[in-house]
């Protein structure tokens, strides 16, 4: 833990130095239109015309880094043997210094078989919900990491279909079925004139093990944050969405999500208005902002040939990016002007399908609380 309290330590400095009192004089009116998330989506990005008053130095220097090469490289250096011998050995290694894998790594060699996972954490357990004694049982025997090397058939499928077709949208859109679900009101939403997702429909994947799987990320997120030193809560404050994108190049499927995603407003360390949704946030912006930025990618299938194989080059991951200043996340791949709440744009990975939504409705089944937006 010694290194994160360093990582505390700058990270204050860089608030103190950084925020300044005009910013948040936006007359009450959000740093965006009502409804939409600035914090994510580069087409959402702050307003060029607020940005003049940012302080931040850096902001006036146009950075010559693109964040997609970075983003490349970094999906590269956790792929297969051949893609991460790919990576500049130094590049290779400032990355590494930045990612808090949540699972441990598998430095791949090619060749793994597929196998048909039938994984004993099977949709019973979930319904139990993770926080059962099951789940931390799971979590021990390190079920959870086979889960996420391994991933059950369904997911295994979608991951080598996305390949095979060199990323094309239509496999991921085929795989849903053709029911709106409505979004649901959660923790006063409506109340609050809060929209937290891009239409006011979901729509799930038709094999109900994919909408399970797509829930186990976030429980296991959850779960496993405090091993890397910070806490997520499954709530709309902070954990409650990820960008599914085939990677650029490869058509690799993976999930970037972006926890604590309305910090409460606070005069010292957090004057910024996010908008409606931040409304009751009790979210601190604090040093575990820089860990918010979590990264899944599905096993990597050998597609050398034309037809993809029953091979496997690389396993599945779940990495944190760590976004500490002075590290390469936060100089090169969080976006210029939300540096203050470290955000990875998506679209750096690649094409962006959908947003994936865990709305934590009491009561109700994991795979229930999946909206693909
Ligand atoms: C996470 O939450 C637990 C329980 O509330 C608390 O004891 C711990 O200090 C928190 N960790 C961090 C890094 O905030």
């Amino acid at each position: 833990m010694a290194g994160f309290k360093v990582t505390c330590r700058a990270f204050f400095m860089l608030s103190a130095l950084h925020f300044h009192p005009f910013f948040p004089s936006t007359e009450g009116r959000s740093l965006v239109s009502h409804g939409t998330r600035f914090l994510l989506r580069r087409t959402h990005r702050v307003p060029l015309s607020i940005v003049g008053i940012s302080t931040k130095a850096s902001a006036a220097t146009a950075k010559d880094v693109d964040p997609a090469k970075i983003a490349a490289n970094l999906v590269a250096l956790i792929g297969s043997e051949e893609e991460a011998r790919s990576v500049d050995p130094d590049l290779a290694e400032e990355l590494l210094s930045c990612l808090r894998f949540l699972v441990p790594r598998v430095v791949s060699r090619r060749g793994f078989e597929s196998r048909d996972v039938k994984i004993s954490y099977g949709i019973e357990e979930t319904r139990q919900g993770f926080e059962s004694p099951k789940w931390m049982a799971a979590v021990q025997d390190e079920s959870v990491n086979n889960l996420i090397w391994w991933p059950p058939t369904s997911v295994m499928e979608l991951a080598r279909s996305a390949v095979e077709w060199g990323g094309d949208h239509s496999v991921i859109e085929r795989a849903l079925n053709s029911i709106h679900y409505p979004v649901p009101d959660i923790e006063h939403c409506i109340e609050h004139k809060c929209q937290l997702t891009r239409t006011t429909f979901g729509r799930r994947f038709v094999n109900e093990e994919l909408n399970l799987y797509m829930a186990f990320l976030f429980e296991t997120i959850s779960s496993l944050a405090p091993s890397a030193g910070f806490n997520v809560s499954l709530n709309r404050y902070d954990l409650f969405h990820g960008h599914l994108f085939l990677a650029t190049n490869t058509g690799r499927l993976g999930i970037l999500f972006h926890a604590k995603e309305y910090p409460a407003y606070n005069k010292e360390t957090f004057p910024f208005h996010l908008g409606y949704c931040q409304t009751g946030s009790f979210v601190a912006y604090d040093c575990s902002m820089n860990l918010r930025n979590i990264l899944w990618l599905a096993p990597l299938p050998d597609c050398s040939n034309r037809k993809c194989s029953s091979q496997w080059l690389a396993p599945g991951a779940l990495v944190v990016l760590d976004a500490q200043p002075g590290g390469i996340i936060f100089e090169d791949l969080v976006g210029q002007w939300v540096q203050d709440v470290r955000t990875i744009y998506e679209d750096d990975f690649g094409d962006v399908i959908f947003d994936v939504n865990y709305l934590n409705v009491a009561n109700s089944a994991s795979e229930n609380k999946i909206f693909l937006c």
